[in-house]
């Protein structure tokens, strides 16, 4: 099978990586990739959302699948693109249509959605600029913290937490009368704040079974300690250890069968990933939000978890018989620790050597994120710029070999975490 992938992410890569192992792989394309890919697969210089390039380049590539890596191309249609065209009809999209990716692209169509199938997520309201006032006085009448939520894609800024209540007025006024984040924040949602800690489990659906993938932490904030900005993601950890198996089948029979059954019901017919963000609530999971791909960075250690060829396993979405496919994980634990450029999640400078890249280490995977093949050097190409995945008995030993080759890799700027995984100890 020829297969392409889209994107340009650590995600991307981990995928790439990942499906290059598989028997079942004549050719691999990556658009647009990085550097990372290009060592698989060849990437292709289109943007993931030029739908019109990618028709050209399946058809003359002779594509007989597509994995969507990030949001955007899902949430402007890509899936439903394909389904229109008589020549791309019947090659199967791993990714909703708009109908299911606004799962992710509406935060108030994903909290309609989960209180109409009873599954378990913090009370709300919304407003729109219309109804600022009453979104206003509304604020007067919930307990600290506010979380303040733009209703669109906001590239991950979208979500204000705030402690006092003219803040979070402040707050609303920005998002609705001043287009804080433009049309993203025409609609806000205001919800409850759910106190524990929280981790993501993944999806995988042909719209009629699923699959629950390997669990995974994230680490958000720029700084160790959980300090400074949010990023999108500063490292990941899976398995966790508070997603115990008693944890786990809540989640599945509160959360994943509705979920399923509720898409179903509501006509969407999802194939794809959908990626659960869950607040641990003393033992009760409760729904933060979902996204309607895999997450980056936790991809990068999801997939090296699954011992499954993961191309036969899309293949079984795409031909709506994953009921028939099996998945086998590997107990092991996987870290990953991000690497990024100096001023991230704020401005940053692209175009620094990387060097280091090369050292074989057994038990660790470097996933790149933002770079780039400049002749005989790789270059930095993005905030985060590379994940190392390591394999570990558990969370310490992962993460002590990703931090050391985290170490000897270097290049102008960089900046890593050296706690990930340390809260879960
Ligand atoms: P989201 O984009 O919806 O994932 O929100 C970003 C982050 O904001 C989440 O990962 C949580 O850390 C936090 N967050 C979102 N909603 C809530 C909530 N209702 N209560 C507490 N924290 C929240
Ligand atoms: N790491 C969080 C995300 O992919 O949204």
């Amino acid at each position: 099978m020829n297969i392409l992938i889209l994107g340009a992410g650590g995600r991307e890569h981990a995928f790439s990586w990942k499906i290059a192992q598989s028997k079942k792989l004549t050719k691999l394309f990556i658009a647009p990739g990085n550097a990372g890919t290009a060592q698989v697969g060849t990437n292709v210089a289109i943007a993931a959302d030029d739908f019109p390039a990618i028709k050209n380049l399946v058809l003359k590539e002779n594509i007989s699948l597509v994995i969507v890596g990030p949001e955007d191309p899902l949430v402007k249609g890509v899936h439903d693109f394909f389904l229109a065209d008589e020549q791309l009809r019947n090659v199967p999209v791993i990714g909703p249509k708009k109908d299911g990716a606004q799962l992710e692209g509406s935060k108030e169509f994903s909290k309609k959605f989960m209180i109409k199938h009873g599954i378990p997520t913090a009370a709300y309201a919304s407003f729109t600029k219309e109804q600022l006032q009453e979104g206003l006085k509304y604020l007067e009448t919930v307990k600290p913290p506010y979380v303040l939520k733009a209703d669109g894609l906001a590239a991950g800024k979208g979500v204000v937490i705030l402690d006092n209540v003219k803040d979070a007025q402040k707050e609303l006024t920005d998002m609705l009368a001043h287009a804080k984040f433009g049309q993203a924040s025409s609609k806000v949602v205001i919800e409850q704040f759910l106190k524990g800690i929280e981790l993501s489990v993944f999806v995988l659906t042909d719209g009629i079974s699923y699959k629950i993938l390997p669990e995974a932490k994230d680490y958000k904030r720029i700084f160790a300690g959980d300090k400074g900005p949010n990023t999108g993601g500063m490292g990941a950890v899976s398995p966790v250890p508070f997603a115990t198996g008693e944890f786990l089948r809540k989640v599945e029979e509160r959360v994943v069968k509705p979920t399923i059954a509720g898409l179903k019901n509501e006509g969407i017919d999802y194939k794809g990933f959908i990626f659960i963000g869950l607040m641990n609530d003393a033992g009760d999971p409760q729904v933060i939000e979902y996204n309607a791909r895999m997450g980056d960075p936790e991809t990068e250690v999801v997939i090296p978890r699954i011992k499954s060829d993961f191309l036969e396993l899309l293949e079984a979405v795409g031909k709506g018989k994953l009921s028939e496919a099996t998945i086998e994980i590997d107990d092991r634990t996987c870290a990953t620790v991000m690497l990024v450029s100096g001023g991230y999640p704020g401005e940053y400078e692209k175009g620094k050597e990387i060097i280091g890249l090369n050292p074989v280490i057994e038990g660790s995977i470097i996933f790149h994120a933002g770079t780039k093949q400049s002749g005989e050097k790789i270059l930095t190409d993005g905030g985060r710029v590379l994940a190392i995945s390591s394999y570990g008995k558990d969370i310490s030993e992962a993460t002590s070999k990703s931090f050391d080759l985290g170490r000897r890799i270097e290049f102008i700027g960089k900046h890593y975490r050296i706690d990930i995984g340390d809260d879960l100890k």
